[in-house]
């Protein structure tokens, strides 16, 4: 390691910049490394004098336990460590949120890697990270892939919970009808309740901010078409495989997608019939909107919970779920008071199947229910969209079925392709010869 720094940063764009300035202001001494070596001098020139920096001209003098701290996928994780450690290095991989400024001033850590690696880093990790009533919203999540894993079920919520807000915007506007401005307002005013949380704070301010050039809301002059890097997708392809409904992250997904058709949208707005509205909607929906906001979430939050649970039984990781609550309270995009109710729910049920069954979230949704309802009704009705709201909704009402209809799609399969079936009243594999004598045969 340069000189006598104890940590080395590479990769100084505005992420690396800002976690190397974080760490030096904790009197920490970080060396400091870009592909680029004029982008090192930029940074030393810049931020040398708040903090005890090296910049170093080769990666050769980095130490021997390198941290991968950015957005990886973590199968890519799983492999860096197992040929590290086939050369006998240490490798972590590391998930940090938090943007910009979470970087520089206290981000959610999501380290995972070798723990004796870690325990080398965890008292600069500690400093660095951002506190929720003293604890510091870092904590080793397990071995290999674990940290990065976790890093991408965030992102996935983070796509969820996003999505929910707009599907709320499109319907405050839409439907009942209020412009930007007020809508920023009622965020503004449900960030003082159940939903308070970092993205529930932005939408207000987002919605508030006037366009310089047009003198109208900023948001109305934004192309309606979103980005992605990825991280949702993987969340969402991982829980295809590991055979979790995870429909609130997935439809957010989606919906991006949609959104990036902008020039097919624009020939369907003119070809494809909506409905008539057929009742008139008054304010009186504002509040049942909150509260399908507020189950929806509920619903997205114990589909992630248990993916992550699906996946720590899959890969042995052994993932604490309340310790991943417990440091997302802070730093992190997705921060939110609710996550205390999902640090004390796996506080009293570690292994609890789904957050839906902890009475706090099933008082909450019961509560919840029939605004809900009324929103999805009113919604399709009206011919809006609510991708999130709506699956979220039929995935509590396909969770709560004791018999679902799934018995149909069975009797199909068997019709088809003798793929068996079991019967509710006898142990056992059978077929029925549906296209011969249609009578009933055992097959185990
Ligand atoms: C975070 C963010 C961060 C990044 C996302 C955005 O936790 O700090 O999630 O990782 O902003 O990658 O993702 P999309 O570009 O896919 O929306």
């Amino acid at each position: 390691m340069a000189g006598q720094s104890r940590i080395g940063v590479t990769g100084l764009a505005v992420m690396g910049a800002n976690l190397a300035r974080n760490i030096a202001s904790r009197g920490v001494a970080v060396a400091v490394h870009n592909r680029t070596r004029a982008k090192t001098t930029e940074v030393i020139e810049q931020f040398g004098g708040a903090g005890d920096f090296t910049g170093t001209p080769s990666l050769e003098e980095f130490g021997d336990a390198p941290i991968d701290a950015g957005n990886s996928h973590f199968p890519d994780t799983v492999r860096r460590t197992a040929e590290c450690e086939a050369n006998g290095i240490r490798f972590m991989g590391v998930g940090v949120s938090g943007g910009e400024e979470g970087a520089l001033l206290g981000p959610s850590i999501m380290p995972g890697g070798d723990p004796e690696a870690y325990a080398e880093v965890e008292e600069i990790f500690e400093a660095i990270a951002a506190k929720v009533d003293g604890t510091p919203c870092v904590v080793h999540v397990g071995p290999g892939g674990a940290g990065h894993y976790v890093k991408m079920v965030h992102n996935g919520i983070e796509y969820a919970d996003m999505q929910l807000i707009v599907e709320a915007y499109d319907l405050l506007t839409h439907v009942v009808g209020l412009d930007a401005p007020a809508i920023g307002k009622i965020f503004e005013e449900w960030n003082t309740g159940d939903l308070e949380s970092f993205l529930i704070e932005i939408t207000g301010k987002v919605l508030a901010k006037v366009d310089e050039k047009t003198g109208g809301p900023l948001v109305d002059v934004i192309v309606d078409q979103a980005g992605q890097k990825g991280t949702g997708t993987w969340t969402a392809i991982d829980a295809l495989g590991l055979g979790i409904p995870l429909t609130g992250i997935t439809e957010a997904v989606f919906a991006r997608g949609l959104s990036a058709l902008r020039s097919e949208r624009a020939a369907a707005a003119k070809t494809l019939a909506g409905p008539t509205p057929s009742r008139k909607v008054d304010e009186s929906l504002v509040d049942d909107i909150r509260q399908a906001l507020y189950a929806s979430k509920v619903v997205a939050y114990a589909q992630g919970f248990a993916q992550m649970r699906a996946a720590s039984v899959q890969n042995d990781w052994d993932l604490h779920l309340g310790e991943m609550a417990t440091i997302w309270r802070g730093g992190c995009i997705i921060r939110a008071q609710f996550l205390n109710r999902i640090r004390d729910a796996y506080a009293e049920h570690p292994d609890l199947d789904n957050l839906l069954m902890v009475p706090y979230f099933t008082e909450a949704v019961a509560d919840a229910q029939d605004a809900w309802r009324r929103v999805v009704v009113t919604a399709t009705e009206q011919g809006v969209a609510i991708p999130a709201f709506s699956s979220s909704l039929s995935y509590y009402d396909g969770y709560r079925r004791e018999r679902g209809p799934a018995n149909l799609i069975q009797g199909l399969r068997d019709f088809f392709g003798a793929h068996t079936y079991q019967r509710i009243d006898e142990e056992g594999a059978f077929h029925t010869r549906w296209a011969q004598d249609g009578t009933e045969v055992r097959t185990d």
